[in-house]
């Protein structure tokens, strides 16, 4: 199309501008796309404070955390869980059960002034990979003479250093998945490592699969999710209901993974499998109150999601499954 200038059509230019801005609004809303990983399943997402793009750290099923270097060299090795992982062996796989030999990274997160990288996983309990990466050091396997079964959910309040984290049941592990959802577990428990101390403790017990939690930008309280009941509570650090719970939300489908944004609200992934697959990002505030569901299906073409993570206005998603980083730019 061209354009002969007169001066009437510079006359109709603003108005021009706003109806181009406004069509391409409408054509290219949204973008997503595909971060290709050397092996499925990135569960969690972590950020560093490293001055460049958004780049970032995944936690994928054959137990290492790669990290993401642009787009030309893709995803490297950053860290690995288990203590004598054998990259021939292990590299790959998608085997759940060789996660008691390989390691299963599920959640994790940064203390950003150390660079320390801790990890909850599957088969290793509580772990920290070091600001150089490479091998983790086990940090706890249990609590208060309870070993972990799956440790799932992490968190680092960047104001403490201290870690929150969940183990999702005592009695089933990853390979036990479809059990623990079919039973109805309620085994979990929300946890707390104090690094200062190495002291693990236990916060709240009788937890129905909690597979996430997050920490209020003010440390105030945590928010859990329990993905067998459905639900988020909330557990206060401070004030006068300090180590109480209560239940802040229902939800219709399995919810997994909370984040917070760096506004201060937060990010829960949910998969809803009946009447249809549906996989969400449903954003809440302190209170419970809904402000947004993006739903990233069918585009978002895997069968379950465990993470939307926001950072630098796109959303990372992590699912079990897809051997990609979907990130979803509205
Ligand atoms: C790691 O060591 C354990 C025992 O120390 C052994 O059973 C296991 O097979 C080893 N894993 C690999 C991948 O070599
Ligand atoms: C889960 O536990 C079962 C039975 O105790 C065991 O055979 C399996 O290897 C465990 N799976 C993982 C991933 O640790
Ligand atoms: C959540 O559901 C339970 C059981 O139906 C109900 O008792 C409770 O009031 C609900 N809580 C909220 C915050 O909606
Ligand atoms: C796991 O890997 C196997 C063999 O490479 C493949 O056939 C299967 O589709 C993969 N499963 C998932 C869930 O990625």
């Amino acid at each position: 199309m061209a354009i002969i200038w007169t001066s009437k059509t510079i006359a109709m230019l603003p108005v021009f501008t706003l109806y181009l801005s406004f069509s391409s609004t409408l054509i290219s809303a949204v973008s997503f796309k595909k971060l290709p990983l050397p092996a499925p399943g990135p569960e969690s997402y972590a950020f560093d404070l490293a001055g460049h793009g958004p780049r970032p750290y995944t936690s994928i099923a054959d137990g290492r955390i790669v990290k993401y270097k642009g787009p030309k060299s893709g995803f490297v090795d950053y860290g690995y869980t288990a203590p004598n992982r054998s990259k021939e062996f292990c590299d790959g796989t998608n085997n759940t059960y060789l996660a008691s030999i390989c390691g299963r990274p599920l959640g994790l997160g940064f203390y950003l002034p150390r660079k320390e990288l801790y990890i909850a996983d599957a088969s290793y309990g509580l772990v920290v990979v070091g600001p150089n990466g490479g091998a983790a050091t086990q940090l706890a396997t249990g609590a208060e003479g309870v070993p972990f079964r799956l440790p799932d959910g992490l968190e680092v309040d960047q104001l403490t250093g201290i870690v929150y984290f969940t183990d999702a049941s005592a009695v089933y592990n990853l390979s036990q998945m479809n059990q623990l959802f079919s039973k109805g577990d309620a085994t979990g428990r929300l946890l707390r490592y104090d690094p200062k101390t190495k002291q693990v403790t236990v916060l709240l017990n009788g937890l129905s699969a909690p597979s996430g939690v997050a920490v209020s930008k003010d440390s105030s309280y945590l928010l859990v999710v329990e993905a067998v009941r459905s639900r988020i509570q909330k557990y206060w650090l401070k004030g006068s209901k300090a180590n109480t719970a209560e239940v802040l939300l229902n939800l219709t489908g399995s919810p997994d993974k909370i984040k917070r944004t760096a506004r201060g609200d937060f990010w829960v992934a949910v998969t809803v499998q009946t009447p249809t697959l549906e996989l969400k990002g449903v954003r809440i505030t302190e209170g419970g109150t809904i402000l947004e569901t993006v739903t990233f299906s069918p585009k978002y073409d895997t069968s379950f999601i465990t993470e939307v993570n926001e950072y630098k206005g796109a959303l990372y998603l992590g699912s079990l499954y897809p051997n990609y980083v979907g990130v979803y730019r509205a």
